[in-house]
């Protein structure tokens, strides 16, 4: 019988730096691996991942930690994973160069319920290190654009160098996409808008029967919730939240990642809204 918990090697074939703190790491598949698949497979929808699932990256000795991948999800060469230093894990994923070789299990979770979002218009509202699924939901709708609605990518960083993804998001914006950035507070050079992400909601226009709304980010991001997404008359059941938790299993075992009844492992990350406000501690 497969072993669950054995992961795959896989190369770091690019970084980019994304901000003082972040860095995005693309992994590709390893021949060094003959531990699982040789190369990433895609699913029955030619998915290598649902936008909004995550996977486990680490290193034998040090531990794994799990990241949303930000890669579009039909690339089955790579996976892209965009990575804030916060401890252990992602210190030691910061120190590493092209060419090292860490390990990879999944994908895992849920995800975005794509088939229930098709022919709506969607907002999509971040801030800092939350972009990365919101990303990979976004490459999914520009390969799928005629069966949507109107496109919002809400996103708030502290400041223009927090900002990750530019390249991308530049891309987005060509392909119809309607990016609306802020950032805290005044800086130089920078004439976009500011403020929190809360503050953005004026500038969509959007039909709030047929809406649905995404939100992806830390704590005090959820907290805001209230301000941002309720006011657009959109129920309960049209806004999906992906939630963070520690994790150790991520398949429903080790009990790490419990918020209220539920396992972010596997009955999310990605949750109704109504959901988190039950289980939201
Ligand atoms: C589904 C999911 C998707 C995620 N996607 C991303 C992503 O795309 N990019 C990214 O940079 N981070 C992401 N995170 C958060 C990331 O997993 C944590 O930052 C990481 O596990 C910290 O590990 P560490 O060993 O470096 O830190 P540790 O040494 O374990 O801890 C350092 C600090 O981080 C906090 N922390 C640890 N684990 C988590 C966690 N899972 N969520 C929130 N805080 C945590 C600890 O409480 C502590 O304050 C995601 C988390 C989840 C659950
Ligand atoms: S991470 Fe082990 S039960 Fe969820």
């Amino acid at each position: 019988m497969d072993n669950i918990y054995l992961p795959q090697l896989v190369k770091i074939v690019n970084i980019k730096e994304q901000s003082p703190t972040v860095k995005l790491f693309r992994l590709a598949p390893t021949q060094r691996s003959g531990l699982k698949k040789s190369k990433f497979e895609t699913n029955d929808n030619g998915l290598v991942f649902i936008p909004g699932q995550f996977v486990l990256v680490g290193q034998i000795g040090y531990g794994e930690s799990p990241f949303g991948p930000s890669s579009s999800p039909y690339e089955n060469k790579f996976i892209e994973i965009v990575v804030r230093k916060a401890g252990t894990v992602t210190n030691y994923l910061h120190s590493l160069k092209k060419g090292d070789v860490i390990t990879l299990r999944g994908p895992y979770g849920n995800g975005f319920p794509l088939d229930f979002i098709e022919g709506k218009d969607m907002v999509m509202a971040t801030g800092g290190c939350g972009i990365p699924p919101i990303a990979s939901l976004v490459e999914y709708i520009i390969k799928n654009k005629e069966k949507f609605g109107r496109i919002y990518v809400l996103y708030g960083a502290r400041s223009p160098e927090e900002i990750l993804m530019k390249d991308r998001i530049e891309e987005w914006k060509k392909e119809g996409i309607k990016v609306i950035l802020t950032i805290d507070k005044p800086a130089l050079g920078w004439d976009g808008y500011v403020g929190f992400v809360t503050d953005l909601i004026k500038e969509i226009q959007i039909n709030e029967a047929d809406a649905v709304a995404t939100m992806c980010g830390p704590g005090p991001m959820m907290d805001a919730l209230e301000k941002v997404l309720r006011p657009l008359g959109i129920s309960d059941r049209r806004i999906f939240v992906s939630m963070e938790r520690k994790m150790q299993c991520g398949i429903g075992k080790c009990q790490h990642c419990t918020t209220g009844s539920k396992y972010v492992c596997m009955d999310g990350p990605v949750f109704y809204y109504d959901e988190i406000e039950k289980n939201h501690d």
